[in-house]
């Protein structure tokens, strides 16, 4: 099953002198189970396809499916709604509200779905153990290493099942002992059913999925490369 299809898909930035085609015509399935990476060079447009198929912006043009529905002109509201259900997003930089504890700021994203307090905190446990962050529940961000921090980040994009997980650099700040420790966490994840997406600049980081996509200006140039292809490219 395909859970994300992008057909045709622009983002045109600006206009006349200062147009920037940041999308130029993409088309890119993703098979609901598959863990992919994307990568490309700065300005490429990896995170615009990725605010697109987090439904955290739209397209200019083109059609967007993810798990069989059009999204790609719904309005914000449905675009939250259906990022709430069906996606979990994790960012370069946490995002973690400062003032709320670990364990708070996974139950976040349950504040909307009429879930009772008590199965709320219990399945923001039950994801921060998943992240292996038991023992740190009542910790807030600042007491917290990076890469602690971005296990509550992807305990929280997790607490609600989405169908698909994405990530927008998620190692970008992190030393190379702690992005391994995520990269784990995304292998787990991933091997427990979750259709995993995420882009980085490391190829250390994309030879651990299964499949890297590959952007430059702003167009799809290699739909499928293995691990072991890249490890054959110049890549830098
Ligand atoms: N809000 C915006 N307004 C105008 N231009 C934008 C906007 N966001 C992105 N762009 C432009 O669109 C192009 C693609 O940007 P994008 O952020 O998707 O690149 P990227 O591949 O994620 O790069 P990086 O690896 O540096 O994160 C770039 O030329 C960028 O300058
Ligand atoms: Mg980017």
């Amino acid at each position: 099953m395909k859970i994300i299809r992008l057909e045709n898909i622009f983002k045109i930035y600006g206009s006349g002198e200062t147009e920037v085609k940041a999308l130029n015509n993409v088309n890119l399935t993703i098979d609901e189970g598959e863990y992919c990476s994307i990568m490309g060079p700065s300005g490429s447009g990896k995170s615009t396809a990725m605010n697109i198929i987090g439904c955290l912006d739209r397209p200019t043009s083109g059609s967007y499916y993810l798990d069989n529905v059009d999204v790609a002109q719904m309005n914000d509201k449905a675009l939250a709604h259906i990022r709430n259900k069906k996606l979990g997003f994790v960012f370069q930089q946490f995002h973690l509200l400062p003032q709320l504890s670990a364990l708070e700021n996974v139950m976040l994203p349950m504040a909307y779905g009429g879930i009772n307090p008590k199965e709320r905190r219990d399945r923001a446990t039950e994801a921060l153990i998943r992240v292996g962050l038991e023992k740190r529940l009542n910790n807030k961000p600042t007491q917290l290493s990076g890469g602690q921090q971005q296990r509550v980040a992807i305990a929280r994009a997790i607490v609600n099942r989405p169908v698909v997980l994405l990530a927008d650099e998620p190692t970008g700040a992190l030393d190379s002992r702690t992005t391994q420790e995520v990269m784990d966490i995304f292998s787990e994840l991933n091997a427990s059913g979750i259709t995993v997406v995420m882009v980085t600049h490391e190829p250390d980081v994309a030879r651990q999925t299964q499949r890297i996509v590959w952007f430059r200006d702003g167009e799809v140039v290699h739909l499928n490369l293995t691990p072991a292809d890249l490890s054959q490219m110049a890549v830098s």
